[in-house]
Order: C-alpha cells, then sequence, then structure tokens
C-alpha cells in the first residue's frame, strides 16, 4: 500500500491515540484469560516430559529406555527414530540443531527422549529413569573458555567500518584499552513454554503454540513430521511473556508434541516445568567487549575499535543477528569518526542463546556507554558532559553517519537529554550527591543520565512485511486479525484501535482473535518492537479496502459524491442522512458489496548489505533518556535505586498508557539484567540458577523509590507510520542502563572520582562490593 497517503485519506478523530485499557487486562486481574493450558483437554489428552543429557559434550554410546517404558502411566517415549520427517529444529537453515540428540549432546540439558504419559507427574518421574553411557568430549561454557579454546564461531561475524580507525587511533591525543564483560538473562516469562497438539485426519494436525512467531512454528512442524505447511495450523491467542524467548524456543516443544500426537493419533500437550525450560532454552547473550578508544583532551571522540564476543551456545539459532545488534548500537547515541567493530559469535557447550528484548542492542549500547565512562574519568569531567559532547549532529553537520553507514536523519537526543536533564534537576543533585559523598564514609550515592538511540526495522529485510484479514458481519460488527501475537505488550488492542478508528466506531464493535497462521500466512516474528508498525499499516489497509467500497456503495445508493461521505462516531453522514454504521454495512451486503478484505503492508526505504557492512537497515530511530539515582552500602555492596526519571519518545503515541506501561516495564526489566540477574553455569556446564530460587529478577519493592516516568508528547515520527507512531517493545529496556552507570559513580566516589570503576554487568552486591574494595586498595 502507499504509505504516505494515511493523513491524507484518514482524520485521526476515533479511539486511535487514546488510552484505552489492554483488551485483555481485566481478564489477566480476574484470572479469565485463557492461555494454552486452560484450554479444554481433547478426550484422551496425553502429557509430555523432556529426558535431557546430564554432559555438556558427549558421545553417546547407548540409550537404554527400558525401565522408563515399563514406568507407570507411560504410554510411549519418543526418541529421534520417530521422527518421520527431518530431526532438525534449526530456524536458521544450518540444520546445526536436532530435535532430540542421537549420537552426541552438545549441552547439559540437551534433550535427548521424550515420555509420554497419563499425566505431567507420570511423564516426569519416568523421564529419570533412563540409563544413558556416554564418553565424555573436551567442553568449554564462557567466552573465556571458548577463546582459550579457539571455539569455532556459529555464523560468520559482522565488521562496521568507517574512515581510518587504524592510523586514527595512533594519532589522537589520548588513549584508553579495556575490557568489559556483560552478562546474560533469563526470560522468566510468567507462562512457560507450552504446546497443545491436536491430531486430524490424512497429515492434518492442529498445534496451539506460545509462540512468537507461529508461521516458523508452523514450518518446523511440517519439516519435522515431513509434509506440507498446509497441513499444519497454528494457534496462538496470548502469551504469558514472551521477550524474545518464545521467538524461535517455541519450536521445540511444539514440534516433539505434533511427533507424538501423530504417532499416537492423541492430543499431545507439553507444559516444561520451569527448571526444565530454564535449563533447556536459550537466554539473552552475555558479551565480552574488548575496546580501543581514541580521544581529545576535551573528551571528544576520534576513533574507536571493538570487538563484541558473545557466548552463542551449540548452535546459531539468532546469534548471527544478534551479535549484528550488538554492533549497530555500539554506537550508542554518539558519533564516531572513525570506527571498526567486529563480531565474535562464539559456540559454547550451553543452551542456544536467543532473542531477548533488544536483541543484542542493550549489550551494544552499554559498551558504548562504557567508552563514555572510561573518556569522562580521563579528562576529569561530568559524564554527561562528555555524552552531549559526542551527541549525533543535526542534518549537514557532518556528524550524522553510523559505523554501518546510515545517515542519523530523526536526531531528537540532545532535545530529550537536555528536557530531562532540567526536569529531574540533574545538574543541582549532582552537585549535592558529590557533597553528600563527601561526608558520608559508609553510604554512598551515584547519578546518571543516559541516552537510548534504537534502531526500527528487522534487519533482514524481507521480514519486514505483514499481512491482515478483516471481516465486517451483517450486524456490523467486526472481526479483526492479523499476524502479530500478544504477549502482553498490547499489540492487539493497538491494532484494534486502528481498525476502529478508520470506521470511526467504538472498539468494542471490534472482536480481536487467536492467530492463526490459517487466517494470515508466511508472517513475520512479532518481534524487533515492529509489531504494531508492520501489523498496524496491514490493518489499516484491509479496513481501508472494505471503507472504500462502503463509500462507492452509499454514493451509488444515495446518489452522492464521495466527499458527501463521512464516517462519524458508530454513524456515516451520507448527503443529508445519517446511517448507523450496521444500517449501512446491511443495506452494503443487500448490495452484494464484499465485507471482507486482506491487508498488507512491507516497510519502504530499508535495505542492508551485511558483507559490505552498508545500508539502511532501520526505518527510523526511537528515543529516550533516563536519570537514575542510587545508593550503595559501601560495607556490603548492597544497593537501592532512589529515583529514576524518564523521558521516553514514541513518536505520537497509538495509546499513552499502554505504552507508558511498556516503558516502565522495559525499564526494570533492563535494570534487573544488569543489577540482581546473573546466570551462573559450574564447571560441568550444569545450570545452577535454573529457578526462582537462584535467579533473582527484579521485585516490586526493588523498583525506583520514586518513578517519573513522561512520553515526550511533542515527538511525531518523521516517517510515514501508522499514526506517525514509533515503536515501543524494546527501546526503552536501554533505559535502565542508567542504573549501571549511577551505581559506577557511587563507586567511583571512593577514589575521588579519578578512576574509572570498570563495573561489569551484572553489578550484583558482591560485584560492586569488590569494586569498592579495588578502588579502596589502589
Ligand atoms: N511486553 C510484555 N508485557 N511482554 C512481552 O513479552 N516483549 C517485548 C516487548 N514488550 C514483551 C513486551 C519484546 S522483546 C518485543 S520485540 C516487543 O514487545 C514485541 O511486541 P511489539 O512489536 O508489538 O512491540
Ligand atoms: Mo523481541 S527480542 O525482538 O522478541
Amino acid at each position: 500500500m502507499d504509505t504516505t497517503t494515511f493523513e491524507a485519506k484518514h482524520t485521526i478523530n476515533g479511539p486511535m491515540h487514546t488510552s484505552l485499557r489492554h483488551d485483555s487486562a481485566h481478564k489477566h486481574v480476574t484470572g479469565t484469560a485463557e492461555y494454552i493450558d486452560d484450554i479444554p483437554e481433547p478426550a484422551g489428552t496425553l502429557h509430555a516430559a523432556l529426558g535431557m543429557a546430564d554432559r555438556a559434550h558427549a558421545e553417546i554410546l547407548s540409550i537404554d529406555l527400558t525401565a522408563v517404558r515399563a514406568a507407570p502411566g507411560v504410554v510411549d517415549v519418543i526418541t529421534a527414530a520417530d521422527i518421520p520427517g527431518i530431526n532438525d529444529v534449526a530456524s536458521t537453515g544450518q540444520h546445526d540443531e536436532p530435535l532430540l540428540a542421537t549420537d552426541k549432546v552438545e549441552f547439559h540439558g540437551q534433550p535427548i527422549f521424550v515420555v509420554i504419559g497419563e499425566t505431567r507427574e507420570h511423564a516426569r518421574r519416568a523421564a529419570r529413569l533412563a540409563k544413558i553411557e556416554y564418553r565424555d568430549l573436551p567442553h568449554w561454557t564462557d567466552i573465556d573458555s571458548a577463546l582459550a579454546n579457539d571455539a569455532p564461531l556459529v555464523v560468520k561475524p559482522m565488521t562496521l567500518k568507517r574512515g581510518e580507525p587504524e592510523t586514527e587511533i595512533e594519532k589522537a591525543p589520548l588513549r584508553v584499552q579495556g575490557q568489559m564483560y556483560i552478562g546474560g538473562q533469563e526470560h522468566f516469562y510468567l507462562e512457560s513454554q507450552i504446546a497443545m497438539a491436536i491430531p486430524g485426519e490424512d497429515e492434518d494436525i492442529l498445534v496451539w503454540s506460545s509462540t512468537q512467531h507461529p508461521s516458523e512454528v508452523q514450518h518446523m512442524v511440517a519439516h519435522v513430521l515431513g509434509c506440507a505447511n498446509n497441513a499444519v495450523e497454528v494457534k496462538t491467542r496470548r502469551m504469558g511473556g514472551g521477550f524474545g524467548g518464545k521467538e524461535t524456543q517455541g519450536n521445540l516443544f511444539a514440534c516433539l508434541a505434533a511427533v507424538a500426537a501423530k504417532k499416537l493419533n492423541r492430543a499431545v500437550k507439553f507444559r516444561p516445568d520451569r527448571d526444565e525450560d530454564m535449563a533447556v532454552t536459550g537466554k539473552r547473550h552475555d558479551f565480552r567487549v574488548d575496546y580501543d578508544l581514541a580521544f581529545d583532551e576535551e573528551g571528544r571522540i576520534h576513533a574507536v575499535d571493538a570487538t563484541f564476543a558473545a557466548r552463542c551456545g551449540f548452535s546459531a539459532d539468532l546469534s548471527g543477528p544478534v551479535t549484528d545488534r550488538a554492533l549497530f548500537h555500539a554506537d550508542s547515541s554518539y558519533f564516531y569518526p572513525h570506527v571498526h567493530l567486529t563480531s565474535k559469535p562464539l559456540k559454547t557447550h550451553t543452551c542456544s542463546n536467543t532473542a531477548f528484548r533488544g536483541f543484542g542492542g542493550p549489550q551494544g549500547m552499554v559498551g558504548g556507554e562504557r567508552f563514555i565512562e572510561e573518556i569522562a574519568y580521563v579528562v576529569g569531567k561530568d559524564p554527561l558532559d562528555i555524552r552531549k559532547l559526542n551527541f549525533y549532529g543535526q542534518p549537514g553537520s557532518g556528524r550524522t553517519l553510523t559505523p554501518y553507514h546510515q545517515e542519523v536523519e530523526d536526531n531528537i537526543i540532545l532535545k530529550l537529554v537536555e528536557e530531562l536533564e532540567a526536569s529531574s534537576d540533574y545538574r543541582a543533585r549532582r552537585q549535592a550527591i558529590i557533597e553528600f559523598n563527601e561526608n558520608s564514609p559508609v553510604i554512598r550515592k551515584g547519578i546518571a543520565l543516559t541516552p537510548v538511540k534504537f534502531g526500527i526495522s528487522f534487519t533482514m529485510t524481507a521480514y519486514n512485511q505483514a499481512g491482515a484479514l478483516v471481516h465486517i458481519y451483517q450486524d456490523g460488527s467486526i472481526h479483526l486479525n492479523h499476524g502479530g501475537t500478544e504477549m502482553g505488550q498490547g499489540l492487539y488492542t493497538k491494532v484494534a484501535q486502528v481498525v476502529a478508528d478508520t470506521f470511526n466506531v467504538d472498539i468494542d464493535r471490534v472482536k480481536i482473535t487467536a492467530t492463526t497462521t490459517g487466517k494470515v500466512p508466511n508472517t513475520s516474528a512479532t518481534a524487533a518492537s515492529s509489531g504494531s508498525d508492520l501489523n498496524g499499516m496491514a490493518a489499516y489497509d484491509a479496513a481501508r479496502q472494505i471503507k472504500e467500497r462502503l463509500i462507492d456503495f452509499a454514493c451509488r445508493q444515495w446518489k452522492v459524491e464521495k466527499e458527501q461521505v463521512e464516517f462519524l462516531a458508530n454513524r456515516v453522514r451520507v448527503g443529508e442522512d445519517e446511517v448507523p454504521f450496521d444500517t449501512l454495512v446491511r443495506a452494503a451486503y443487500y448490495d452484494r458489496v464484499q465485507l471482507s478484505a486482506a491487508g498488507f503492508y512491507k516497510t519502504p526505504k530499508i535495505h542492508w548489505d551485511r558483507a559490505a557492512g552498508k545500508g539502511r537497515p532501520f526505518y527510523y530511530f526511537a528515543y529516550g533518556a533516563a536519570c537514575s539515582e542510587v545508593s550503595i552500602d559501601t560495607l556490603t555492596g548492597e544497593y537501592l535505586v532512589d529515583r529514576t526519571d524518564i523521558l521516553h519518545d514514541v513518536g505520537k503515541s497509538l495509546n499513552p498508557a499502554i505504552d507508558i506501561g511498556q516503558v516502565e516495564g522495559a525499564f526494570v526489566q533492563g535494570m534487573g539484567w544488569l543489577t540482581t540477574e546473573e546466570l551462573w553455569w559450574d564447571t560441568k556446564g550444569r545450570l545452577r540458577t535454573h529457578a526462582p530460587s537462584t535467579y533473582k529478577i527484579p521485585l516490586a519493592s526493588d523498583r525506583p523509590k520514586i518513578f517519573n516516568v513522561k512520553l515526550a508528547e511533542w515527538s511525531e515520527n518523521k516517517e510515514a507510520t501508522i499514526g506517525r507512531s514509533k515503536a515501543v517493545g524494546e527501546p526503552p529496556f536501554m533505559l535502565g542502563i542508567s542504573v549501571l552507570e549511577a551505581l559506577s559513580m557511587a563507586v567511583a566516589s571512593i577514589a575521588d572520582y579519578t578512576v574509572c570503576p570498570r563495573l561489569d554487568a551484572p553489578a550484583t552486591p558482591e560485584r560492586v562490593l569488590m569494586a569498592v574494595e579495588r578502588l579502596k586498595a589502589m
């Protein structure tokens, strides 16, 4: 469709841009929202449990499942031999991810067999009775040991280069080299992975899957069953959180449920226990950044050279695009005149790391903000001044080109940061904190104001397309379906707002229906924050087509011109008459007007050449800024976030209430990643932080004591997105970096702000304490 005509064809006066509640908010809190585990089970439904490897890297010598099969309540045990199609669920097409291991295992927890029992409890108990003989092979689980072992890369690395970094680094007046570790993160969606497969006649199968990517689950199930895509239907009404963890990681459970269901001709439900889910599924990639920075006495960056090495796990999964996105965001909001960035996607004997809110971008940006900190401590200035000195400039300034050769055309970062600097009273508070620290032997405070600039679009150009299907029934009620999935982020509500707005009817008239591959095919994952940009436009395209047919019909029937037809609230003015919307619809039906339409959208302007490291991977940027203040206890390392102020850019918000919820949730999740959430694998390669007992996500009581969150109401997307809005799902996650930087300042006070504390992430109380001790010893 022509995206530039949205405003021209459409007056925005309906429910778009208003704070409607999330369509399921009341159902979430009253327990009436239906998740897959709540769907009434077909008669005879069986339950699955995984048999998992207890070695990090080993040859399988023999598998004895006699005791498993003989256990009470066991109906069958599925191994790789039962897979009728191809034993592979690699989303990349690289065939490096077997559904079930056969002759070797490559991580502790890798699935080898599946027990199908009358109940989940039967299946789980039996799964422990297998006798598997292994021959151990050498393994490595973290970045340092991967590098020491010359580990292979799971995908080709990427390099971004501009200017003459080699010579400029030598020439610059000042130079710093350093290293930073940035930890991974468990998604901790409240609803674990789940799938329910219901066999049909011939090759048919229906799979309910908690997935962000129903089309991929459809294709994977077909691939594993050896049938055509058209035999498989995948449905998803909602997820209890996805956060990227259900972009590819649902494939395994859906495929295993499907294999068992087809073999036994009974419905099979697969809901792993939390421990199983955490041991088997991939997480956010942790990174090691090695950097070499060149700058001048003022603090202006001349050149940056950095390598981003990542723990990818045993297979590629999404590690290619994740490590690419880390490089795309290693500039944070700063112009690097000369730059060289490389990724190292390392193979490790751990679960295969995957998408997680920001998709590598946050790790890149944490690196970029560390660069600023390093420079600030060398030149002895407030890091905010170094930030402002190095921000991208406005068009024409000669400071707009990114390391990937895309121009930053929509830069509002300085305006945002200065507005927040004033509203949060940053300067006076920083001065007060410095004075407080001088007189406080145990408690120290820190404050930091950090920017966010996040590129919107899938870097894989083909994924930037979407479809939608809209029907109007004879009573004027509207049925809406699109390729996006709902994981709590409010996408269904926003897209329904777009449709209601197009017809100027109440939102209640629009029925939001479960995403299904049967209605809208070949969809992309709901990811990269682009759900509302893509599906909102596709749904608008569908609704617009029906609206134009209704207008044509009204012109014929009433013998008026197009200009005389106007969609008022729940009614339509035709010439001198006013007709209720449903009356017009019914009349159109009797005149044989088609009241159904499929819509389509593809993002314009974008292109990307990975080998050359050049192009325009992003349609636009979303911006934000956060200012956080913390207090640390220098005797224990414990800390509190005293206050956070946020100003975030969502363009012209489609739904300010939902967007503020996204900003708050993303900030807290980002803060958790950088503070208390720590993943720990032991020397055997076993994940020891596999439950809430050992893995600490933020509690309500960990939120900032004062928390002021605002949207930049003056912002509008310069590009012709739906209603001039901007994507909101991921960008505010990186506002959490302000907490890490504030902790760093509090630690730096120990050495009178003369040394960069080089605080790694997550800055757990233990790490903060060690950093304090390190500075005390200096
Ligand atoms: N918000 C909630 N409540 N639950 C989620 O799982 N996922 C995030 C974000 N916000 C998530 C969320 C991630 S990783 C992405 S990419 C976007 O939502 C996806 O949805 P959108 O494109 O519709 O914003
Ligand atoms: Mo979000 S990590 O792109 O699912």
